[in-house]
């Protein structure tokens, strides 16, 4: 069943969440989450720019609900501003919870990736 709106951008990565990715509260930790995006914006990145890539900032995060052990976690990124060499890339976390196999999203970002050369220097993008 789904509750909300549908996620924006395509699906890059899927994975459940595990008890080693809880925090304090036995909730999933959030720096789990971010390291999750930002896998997946790179991801996303890299195929776009045909090169490697490096996340130079992450102008906005928002986490909108909780997650649980044993919810599925995907991740959803749609291409938002293409610079000179960077990328800004909107990704959405979406979970089907274990329990009722509810859809919804949990978390929203705008992470900056920038095309690299072999230097690791940055590098126009040619789209
Ligand atoms: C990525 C890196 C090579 C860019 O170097 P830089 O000297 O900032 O390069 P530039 O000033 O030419 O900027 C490159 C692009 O990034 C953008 N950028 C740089 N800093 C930014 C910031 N804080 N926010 C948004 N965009 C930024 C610039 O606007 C430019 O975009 P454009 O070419 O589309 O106009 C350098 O910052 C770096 O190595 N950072 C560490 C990356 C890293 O280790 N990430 C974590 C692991 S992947």
């Amino acid at each position: 069943m789904s509750t909300d709106a549908k996620p924006r951008g395509i699906q890059v990565i899927s994975t459940m969440a595990m008890p080693k990715d809880t925090n304090g509260n036995g909730d999933i930790f959030g720096g789990w989450l971010v390291s999750q995006m930002d896998l997946a914006g790179a991801i996303f990145a890299k195929q776009f720019a045909k090169s490697r890539v490096a996340t130079v900032a992450i102008n906005s995060l928002a986490f909108q609900r909780p997650v649980s052990v044993g919810d599925v976690v995907s991740c959803y990124a749609e291409l938002e501003k293409l610079g000179r060499t960077s990328m800004t890339i909107h990704i959405e976390v979406w979970i089907i919870t274990d329990l009722s196999q509810e859809q919804y999203k949990v978390t929203e970002g705008s992470f900056v990736f920038v095309a690299l050369d072999e230097h690791r220097r940055p590098k126009p993008i040619n789209a």
